[in-house]
């Protein structure tokens, strides 16, 4: 044992050696290359030259970087001018979108998804895929909500190491987006969003933080919009103190396309690298007669950038260092060096496989969830149904060039009526009808509710397909509507006449199953006493629809858990209630301050319709023996049985909340600080374990404005979601 011990010590401390000399010789590297260039090749690799390449030195054997959307799929090509190319092979694996994986609660198909993202983007010929996004999800309003994971910081920090390791792996940067609190739409390019300090740190960074210090991310971009009045990409307290500074972030920071304003606050408050000030140049009212005549620029647009031929000047006329490009540049040959951008070493990837489709398949079918499921209404009996009535436009309508730049053009998409066709072939009669149009400002459309409940009339059972929508014609940028960049939705009432259409198919057959599309909660209010089935599928893929037809028949027991609370009305939400959303004056206060999601519901004691972390199984999960005990440095390790004592194989997601019981400063209800995924056959026992490190009971203190160690007693909660908790125990830290 003893030798084995001395002989793992010595591995490891020759591994560290190892990686730290090749650390050290890639700085060494990197400084020879840097006093080789010239001042103008150190500024072209700081700005872009294309939409979404940067410069490169090609003397030097130093390539151009290749930037690509997005979070859930790599984007279709398109040249300078922004217009999709034709003839392309650009058609690849459209992953379900952020939601959907943090639905998920599995950190295991985080990475296995950063994986898939990250080969299908090393064939694509990229160097750095422009995801996660990790804003939390503030208010249900937010047009890209879809995009993201949680309103819970420790759910979105767990899901996107996973995420970002397994991009990374594949030898490309991931880069986590949008720094920072970037929590609306509306307005995203103007307003200045201001928060406590504590807010900032307990909620709205640790994701990214997170990020940094356990994923290793090589690249972060700042966010459109200001905080604390100054300009997200260029912050020097967020960007300069915080990322790189307390972080020791070492990647580089990017702007959002066209988010840098300033050249002096470029250089000097941390941005790496300026992306997208075409699209502000390309459509500012400045012509560029009138541009020439007054600062004699370049004909090229790219050396109108703020990064460009201004900072050359400004270096040369002294009032920049030349250092402060140095650095620049030295952030982006670390990610160069850490892609093997420069000694050529890279994988070739792989596109639309088999596995990415499986894969895409297998976040689908774990990311639905059944949030209600009356009497065991569902699943659904292949041989006892003759004829089913599938209703809505949603149901046949593909989603994967919606939503703005985060946009796919699948290699396929099954849509939830596809998805029931191929799962039910011919054995079933499928009947279907539109129900709604999705359509700008449209409202019930009687007949299409008519032929709808006379489909519903004549079939064994009902799959009504609604929810929300990417937007009207994808082609077009400025048509997006609902889920979808550069908006928010108006309200959380389902629109084109929807709550009608429900309520009239659930009168006439109440053997019906509600399945809602979209990036976030609708209120159910006025039909939802008399819904037996409703299954949240979020955006789900290009196998959405077969994973969907997949749980409403059985096959795949849904084990899905909200990662957002569904309140029952937007008042309730507290960014509406306490906050300004989207803001006033160009100012969004962020007066909830920590009470985001179910931190407020549950200090507060408003029930919403659908809990944090609510998500049915067909089977039924028992927990008992929760066991706590101390480990070395202040560690505490928390195990616990759960049994499947149901009849079919499921999935469950345990989950871990903190309650600190009194202290000098208000801590919300609960706090999410563990969980698990576990798998258990009919009938199986499982020993679940966590350790809760000593960061599990800090807080960030108001008084002191840093963290401390937040002691005395402490309820531990453990549960099938944030308001079904099965065990507790009391503790004392
Ligand atoms: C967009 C988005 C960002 C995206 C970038 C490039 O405006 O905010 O998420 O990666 O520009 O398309």
């Amino acid at each position: 044992m003893e030798l084995t011990l001395k002989h793992l010590c010595l591995c490891f401390m020759v591994s560290v050696f190892f990686v730290s000399a090749q650390a050290q010789h890639i700085e060494k590297e990197i400084n020879q290359l840097i006093d080789k260039m010239t001042l103008e090749e150190k500024v072209g690799m700081i700005h872009a030259n294309s939409s979404f390449t940067s410069g490169g030195v090609e003397r030097l054997g130093i390539p151009e970087m290749v930037s690509s959307d997005g979070p859930h799929g790599v984007r279709p090509e398109h040249g300078r001018d922004w217009v999709l190319d034709e003839g392309v092979d650009d058609a690849g694996t459209y992953l379900p979108t952020g939601l959907s994986l943090a639905s998920t609660w599995n950190k295991r198909l985080g990475y296995q998804y950063g994986a898939v993202l990250g080969s299908e983007a090393r064939y694509r010929g990229k160097d750095v895929i422009l995801g996660p996004g990790v804003n939390i999800i503030r208010s249900p309003l937010n047009g890209r909500n879809f995009e993201y994971l949680s309103e819970d910081p420790y759910l979105t920090a767990q899901m996107a190491i996973g995420y970002i390791k397994g991009v990374q792996d594949q030898g490309i940067a991931a880069c986590v987006k949008h720094y920072a609190a970037n929590n609306e739409e509306i307005d995203r390019g103007t307003v200045d969003v201001r928060m406590s300090e504590r807010a900032l740190r307990e909620i709205y960074l640790p994701a990214f933080k997170a990020a940094v210090e356990d994923a290793n991310v090589y690249a972060v971009m700042g966010s459109y919009n200001k905080f604390r009045g100054q300009y997200a990409t260029h912050h020097e307290y967020l960007v300069n103190k915080i990322l790189k500074g307390e972080w020791g972030f070492k990647g580089l920071l990017m702007s959002d396309w066209g988010s840098v304003h300033d050249t002096k606050e470029a250089l000097l408050f941390g941005t790496d690298l300026e992306m997208g000030t075409d699209l502000v140049l390309m459509y500012s009212s400045v012509s560029q007669t009138e541009a020439n005549a007054t600062e004699k620029l370049s004909s090229n647009l790219y050396d109108r950038f703020f990064l460009a031929d201004t900072a050359i000047k400004m270096v040369r006329n002294g009032s920049i260092p030349v250092e402060v490009i140095d650095d620049k540049v030295r952030r982006i040959l670390r990610v160069m060096y850490q892609t093997q951008m420069i000694d050529g070493k890279r994988n070739n990837g792989e596109y639309n496989t088999k596995e990415h489709q499986q894969l895409a398949l297998k976040v689908a079918e774990e990311s639905i969830v059944l949030l209600k499921n009356e009497n065991q209404f569902l699943p659904l009996k292949k041989k006892e149904i003759k004829t089913i009535a599938v209703i809505g436009e949603n149901a046949s309508r593909e989603n994967a060039m919606g939503g703005g730049s985060s946009q796919v053009k699948a290699k396929y998409e099954i849509t939830p009526l596809a998805g029931l066709k191929n799962y039910l072939g011919d054995a079933v009669n499928i009947t279907y009808t539109r129900g709604y149009k999705i359509e700008r400002d449209i409202t019930a459309d009687a007949g299409l509710i008519a032929e709808a409940v006379e489909a519903a009339k004549n079939a064994d059972a009902v799959v009504l397909v609604g929810g929300w929508t990417h937007g009207y014609d994808y082609s077009k940028w400025n048509d997006n509507a609902y889920d979808a960049e550069g908006t928010d939705k108006p309200d959380m009432i389902l629109p084109f006449g929807q709550n009608e259409l429900i309520s009239e198919v659930l009168k006439a057959n109440p053997n019906t199953v509600l399945v809602f599309i979209g990036g976030g909660p609708v209120e159910m209010h006025s039909w939802i006493a008399n819904a037996k089935s409703i299954i949240q599928a979020w955006y789900p893929g290009m196998e959405g629809g077969n994973a969907l037809a997949k749980i409403i028949f059985g096959e795949v027991n849904p084990s899905g858990k909200l990662p957002m609370t569904f309140p029952k009305k937007l008042e309730d939400s507290p960014a509406h209630k306490l906050g300004d959303f989207p803001g006033k004056n160009g100012v969004a206060n962020y007066n909830e301050d920590i009470y985001v999601g179910y931190r407020y519901f549950d200090t507060q004691k408003i029930d919403p319709e659908f809990a944090f972390g609510h998500g049915l199984s067909y089977t039924n999960f028992s927990y008992k023996k929760l066991m706590v005990s101390e480990l070395a440095n202040n560690e505490l390790k928390v195990s616990l049985k759960v049994k499947n004592t149901g009849k079919e194989d499921g999935a469950e997601i345990v989950q871990l909340y903190l309650h600190h019981q009194y202290h000098k400063e208000d801590r919300p209800e609960k706090e999410l600080k563990a969980f698990d995924k576990i798998y258990l056959k009919a009938g199986e026992e499982k020993l679940v374990e966590f350790i809760l490190p000593e960061s599990s009971f800090q807080f960030f203190s108001t008084d002191a404005n840093k963290w401390e160690m937040g002691s005395g007693n402490y309820n531990l909660l453990v549960g099938s979601s944030s308001r079904a908790i099965k065990l507790q125990r009391q503790i004392l830290r």
